[in-house]
């Protein structure tokens, strides 16, 4: 078990880092202001993410390691292509939405399934951080779907 939290929190900061150098593109690609905002907070907010991590391994006695993760660039990849055949900005904001949606949950996925074992594995001290970045995904995720239910979704079908 010790061996599989290690690798996940390899996995995840992999995942992490990759999604800090992906936001960028996102925000520059988004039309709607409330999405390029709320994407550009949450890479605030993602940078801290790797620092967490970097935190967990330490208290973990590992140094900060990744081990590439091909679910995270499979999600990134698709929504490149998706974003690259849409020519309507709104529909793009669309797919854009979907897209950082698939990211959030595989985020939310990876983190639910350390704490839990991190808390098996008697590291509280380490659950509770990883449980403070949980809390962000998750607000990030609510705040996507505001979004898109509010406006880019009506923008998109008019
Ligand atoms: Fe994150
Ligand atoms: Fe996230």
């Amino acid at each position: 078990m010790d061996d599989l939290f290690l690798h996940t929190l390899q996995d995840i900061y992999y995942a992490e880092n990759k999604i800090v150098k992906s936001l960028p593109q996102m925000i520059e690609k988004a039309s709607n202001p409330q999405l390029k905002q709320g994407l550009q907070s949450h890479l605030g907010e993602t940078k801290n993410h790797v620092k967490r991590l970097e935190q967990v391994f330490k208290l973990h006695g590992q140094r900060p390691k990744s081990v590439d993760c091909p679910a995270i660039d499979g999600i990134i990849e698709e929504a490149e292509d998706v974003a690259g055949e849409t020519e309507s900005v709104d529909v793009l904001d669309a797919a854009i939405v979907a897209a950082a949606q698939a990211v959030e949950h595989y985020e939310i996925t990876r983190y639910g399934s350390l704490i839990a074992w991190a808390n098996r594995l008697g590291r509280s001290d380490c659950a509770n951080i990883l449980k403070e970045t949980l809390d962000e995904e998750k607000a990030a995720d609510k705040k996507l779907t505001e979004v898109a239910e509010s406006k880019v979704n009506l923008a998109a079908t008019r």
